[in-house]
């Protein structure tokens, strides 16, 4: 068995527990996790175009907080843990797909579940997420949205909830990309909100194991390159001759 995680647009991981051998021919099953601000039907191109690839179990998390306040990232995580059990509980290979916020949730979500922690880490134990809360000067069309026409821009930005503040500012608790689990990041070149000069900061941490990936969107590439991202996580699952 074995546990995969890779990061998305900034900050996101993916984690795919391959429990079984027959893996090429089952698809994963795959979870999509949104981060702050933002609903599941965020994921909606990426879940069509995976479906189209034959993946039939697609699961996008509705994060707690999202538009509630409970002081708490708890039932974030626990939102994602109970889906990844009952997945793996049903004997299948499951990948974890986070997204910013969502990443640092997937990563404390999988704790405990890597099979040998040989790399015992020296990396930081701690981070917290960097969240410029000044949307006055940094409006969500510019942040999240810069490469989408300014119809679909808007579209979007009416779609956003608050956050959870203490959610947000939580620490980790766990690192998963330093050897317990295969970890893929995916750069975004045009992000607003992480520049890739500071996406660049978190790959190279001392002990920082990931593969990386780019795209060329903004904060929200799953919107902007559906595709791509689609890919990425088809070969992120184990899939040989992806296009891309
Ligand atoms: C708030 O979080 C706690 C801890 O996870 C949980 O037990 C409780 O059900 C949550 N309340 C709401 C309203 O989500
Ligand atoms: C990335 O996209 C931007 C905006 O569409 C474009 O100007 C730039 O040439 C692209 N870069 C690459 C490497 O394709």
């Amino acid at each position: 068995m074995f546990v995969f995680l890779s990061v998305l647009a900034s900050l996101a991981f993916l984690f795919a527990q391959f429990g079984a051998s027959n893996a090429t021919y089952d698809r994963a099953s795959i979870i999509l996790v949104p981060g702050a601000f933002h609903q599941p039907i965020i994921y909606d191109k990426v879940t069509r175009l995976l479906n189209d690839a034959g993946y039939r179990s697609i699961h996008a998390i509705a994060l707690p907080s999202v538009g509630t306040v409970n002081n708490s990232r708890d039932p974030d995580i626990n939102a994602v843990r109970s889906v990844l059990e009952s997945e793996l509980a049903n004997g299948k290979d499951v990948l974890l797909v986070g997204h910013s916020y969502g990443a640092t949730i997937i990563g404390e979500a999988v704790k405990g579940l890597q099979s040998d922690s040989t790399q015992s880490s020296t990396l930081l134990k701690r981070f917290s997420l960097f969240w410029d809360g000044d949307l006055a000067d940094a409006p969500p069309q510019l942040i999240f949205y810069n490469d989408l026409s300014t119809q679909q821009a808007n579209f979007w930005v009416n779609k956003l909830l608050f956050s959870d503040f203490a959610a947000l500012s939580a620490h980790a608790t766990y690192i998963p990309y330093t050897g317990d689990f295969k970890c893929v990041y995916v750069m975004t070149a045009l992000d607003n909100a992480l520049p890739p000069i500071w996406q660049q900061t978190w790959i190279d941490q001392p002990g920082a194991l990931f593969q990386v990936e780019y795209v060329n969107a903004s904060h929200s590439s799953m919107l902007s390159k559906p595709k791509e991202v689609a890919e990425i996580i088809r070969k992120a699952a184990g899939e040989h001759n992806v296009k891309g």
